[in-house]
């Protein structure tokens, strides 16, 4: 169970890399050191079409063991290889220097659907948390960086 969950950190599941989040938070403004990266808005800025797309989440729906349209996936199979793996790897792994998800471990961030794959492409999500050490004193980040790690999926 370790190993399998130890898979599916975003960013880093160590003690430290854990402090390190809480302490910087994700894509947090005025936070040099904050977890960065951010996934294009693929649809909404233009840079690719409705039918693209529509190939793009046929193939996530495919590396993710779902129901696909065999013909739409693989009408992007180059597609996203120069869009979309750079972050998250040419099989669809992911890459946790950049915080960009496993596409294919069937864990969802932002809903498994056809629809909500779709509108992660279109939109992309880029979620953000704060930087808990504006907030926090340093034992109270420490102490919680301890109680995530043993909540069962720590590194
Ligand atoms: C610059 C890096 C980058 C690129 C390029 C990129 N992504 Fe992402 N993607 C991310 C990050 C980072 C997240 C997680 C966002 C968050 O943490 O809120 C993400 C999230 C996702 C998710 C949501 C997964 C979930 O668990 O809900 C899907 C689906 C996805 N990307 C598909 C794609 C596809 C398809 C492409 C190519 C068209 C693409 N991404 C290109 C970085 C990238």
């Amino acid at each position: 169970m370790a190993a399998a969950d130890a898979a599916r950190w975003l960013w880093d599941g160590t003690l430290d890399g854990i402090e390190y989040t809480l302490r910087h938070g994700v894509r947090h403004d005025g936070d040099d050191a904050t977890r960065f990266s951010l996934m294009p808005s693929f649809g909404r800025d233009g840079l690719l079409s409705d039918t693209q797309i529509d190939g793009l989440t046929h193939y996530v729906l495919r590396v993710s063991g779902q129901d696909f349209d065999a013909d739409l996936a693989s009408s992007v199979e180059t597609l996203y290889q120069q869009q979309c793996a750079t972050c998250h790897g040419v099989d669809a792994q992911g890459d946790r220097t950049q915080g960009a998800p496993n596409l294919t471990d069937q864990e969802w961030l932002y809903g498994s659907t056809e629809a909500a794959i779709y509108n992660t492409i279109y939109n992309a999500r880029n979620s953000h948390m704060l930087a808990w050490q504006d907030r926090l004193d340093d034992a109270s980040i420490k102490a919680l960086a301890v109680y995530v790690h043993t909540l069962g999926g720590g590194e």
